[in-house]
């Protein structure tokens, strides 16, 4: 059975169509990255599939379940993180892993589980507030794992993250991808993430997928990497959206 079936969604915020006819069929275990400019229509799909925002027509499938029927078990199978996660900037990381683990019904052990995993044992008695960018990503991260998510969702998990933070949290995810239990639906601007991480790539601007594959099956002699490959789709740069001459 598919992870998710996602079939001709379309979503429009007045007159903006932020996703216009996307459909996806991912299978378990695989990570996804859909990788796209800003305002390209990732977090409007990710949150469709998340269950937060209804689609205006077309339909959304998990495990064969969808949000308008079976909204509670959706909801104990996925862990998400959203585009920008706020914690309370008092509570420490400690405190605020024990406050969502508490929301599963789940206690202190998985508490340190998750913190292991995403190597925040040096931080557990820190206030959020003075943690850094980093820090803070990997905290969200430990949230979404806590209720150990079969398919999880990461919108830029990455986005304004140094390198050397960035790489933490792809080691991170990496780990996750190697126990092969979690399907992973991420969102990217930057194509090396997408090339590191993920097995299936879907590139989308304007609310449409423009181009999707196996990153070997999407390159070729005039596209050698993804920038390039999105260059020649749109005539732009993933990273700052400019028209480049061709
Ligand atoms: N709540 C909203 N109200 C109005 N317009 C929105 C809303 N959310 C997103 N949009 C618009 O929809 C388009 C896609 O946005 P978004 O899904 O956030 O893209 P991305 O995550 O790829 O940057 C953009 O033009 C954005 O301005
Ligand atoms: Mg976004």
């Amino acid at each position: 059975m598919l992870q998710i079936a996602v079939n001709n969604v379309f979503k429009s915020f007045k007159d903006v169509k932020a996703v216009r006819g996307i459909s996806l069929a991912i299978e378990p275990g695989k990570f996804v990255a859909i990788l796209g400019p800003n305002g390209a229509g990732k977090t409007t799909l990710v949150e469709m599939m998340e269950g937060l925002r209804k689609p205006d027509s077309g339909e959304i499938i998990i495990q064969g379940k969808t949000w308008q029927k079976q909204e509670k078990e959706l909801r104990k199978i996925i862990g998400l993180s959203l585009q920008e996660t706020r914690f309370s900037e008092k509570l420490t990381v400690y405190e605020t892993l024990i406050l969502f683990a508490g929301f599963f019904e789940l206690g202190d052990e998985r508490v340190n589980e998750v913190i292991g995993l995403t190597g925040l044992e040096s931080k557990q008695k820190s206030p959020v507030g003075t943690l850094s960018g980093g820090q803070r990503q990997r905290l969200a991260l430990a949230v979404a794992l806590l209720n150990h998510p079969q398919v999880l969702f990461l919108d830029e998990p990455t986005t304004g993250l140094d390198p050397h933070s960035r790489l933490d949290l792809w080691n991170i995810l990496k780990a996750l991808k190697d126990q092969g239990e979690t399907t992973l639906i991420l969102t990217t601007h930057y194509m090396e993430e997408a090339e590191s991480l993920c097995d299936y790539i879907i590139i989308i601007d304007e609310g449409k997928i423009l181009k999707e594959g196996k990153l070997e099956d999407l390159l070729d002699e005039n596209a050698r990497n993804l920038d390039e490959l999105f260059i020649s789709l749109t005539g732009k740069t993933l990273k700052d959206n400019q028209t480049v001459l061709l």
